[in-house]
């Protein structure tokens, strides 16, 4: 079997384990950058959320740079151009599990910065992914979450369609964000990411540039959480349960034409084989892999019959 770009997962044609392409979207460059630490090397940041079992806050990440001398990422405590995101204890395969998910993200056309698989010193894959709140040059572009925007004390409290309306009294280009507001929020669902709380949605830029941020943080958490809602903010006020009939409430909430609604919903229907495909061929193990394959498949059944 051809082997396959750690960052895109498509096939490789050459030698290797990357796209030079791939690699020069990431780093600048076409070579993969070594990674001098293990994730056992990472300062603790480690917080456990008590009131919830969650997958968040207990991912410990940081932000690295690339010493172009010697062509090793290096922690920093600013100046990072990159935030690279190890595979915790708790939660197997997460770093496989992202990068896909955004890989997913992108076939179905959701804006994602550029991202992949990197081997740690001991051999362990990390996530990478791009800042989209740093320029090329290194300056600052603003970002708020909309745990900021919205002045909320609980990341997992509140409803999308507060998001939403966030996002269309901000956002320059509001057509466009809030249809792309809406797709994420369909492709979360299928993908069984049930995580999407308020610190996972932010917009960037000032003025009369503010957009929605590239999507981040997709990962499928019902791989690790059986029990978990279908979404952690709410959609048509309810957390569970949620039906094809609810994600049409919801484009109607956001002023999205019935028509245009019914066209992603169908665009993202066709998309299920190809979905399935990028799974089975993803750095996942057999065993998630598999379980994933049935989150899918589960999610499209309900959402389509
Ligand atoms: N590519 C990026 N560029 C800039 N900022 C980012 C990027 N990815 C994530 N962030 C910011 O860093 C924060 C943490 O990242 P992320 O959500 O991926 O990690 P996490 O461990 O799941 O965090 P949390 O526990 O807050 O959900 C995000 O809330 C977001 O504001
Ligand atoms: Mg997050």
């Amino acid at each position: 079997m051809a082997s396959r770009c750690l960052c895109c997962q498509r096939s490789l044609k050459a030698e290797g384990l990357y796209h030079p392409r791939c690699l020069s979207r990431l780093f600048g460059g076409p070579r993969p950058p070594t990674i001098p630490f293990k994730a056992a090397d990472l300062p603790a940041m480690v917080t456990k959320d008590k009131n919830r079992m969650s997958i968040s806050g207990v991912q410990p990440k940081v932000f690295v740079r690339l010493n172009k001398e010697n062509g090793t990422l290096e922690a920093v405590a600013t100046g990072g151009t990159h935030i690279l995101k190890p595979e915790p204890e708790q939660f197997p395969q997460i770093p496989q599990n992202e990068n896909l998910c955004m890989n997913m993200a992108e076939e179905l056309g959701l804006r994602v910065a550029p991202h992949g698989l990197f081997k740690m010193a001991d051999g362990k894959l990390c996530y990478i992914i791009r800042r989209f709140d740093r320029t090329e040059d290194g300056q600052r572009i603003a970002k708020e979450t909309m745990f900021q925007v919205l002045g909320s004390t609980d990341k997992y409290s509140g409803s999308l369609e507060k998001v939403g309306k966030a996002i269309r009294s901000h956002a320059a280009n509001v057509g466009l964000d809030t249809v792309d507001f809406f797709e994420r929020v369909l492709f979360c669902f299928l993908t069984g990411n049930g995580d999407m709380h308020l610190k996972n949605w932010a917009l960037l830029g000032a003025g009369r540039e503010i957009a929605l941020a590239p999507c981040y943080d997709l990962v499928c958490s019902r791989l690790y959480i059986k029990n978990e809602a279908d979404t952690a903010l709410t959609l048509n006020a309810k957390q569970n349960k949620l039906k094809r009939t609810d994600f049409e409430a919801f484009a109607d909430h956001l002023e999205i034409d019935s028509k245009a609604a019914a066209h992603i919903l169908d665009r993202f229907r066709s998309a299920q084989e190809k979905l399935s495909q990028m799974i089975i061929s993803s750095e996942l193990r057999s065993g998630p892999c598999q379980e994933l394959l049935k989150i899918l498949s589960s999610r499209y059944r309900r959402l389509y019959g």
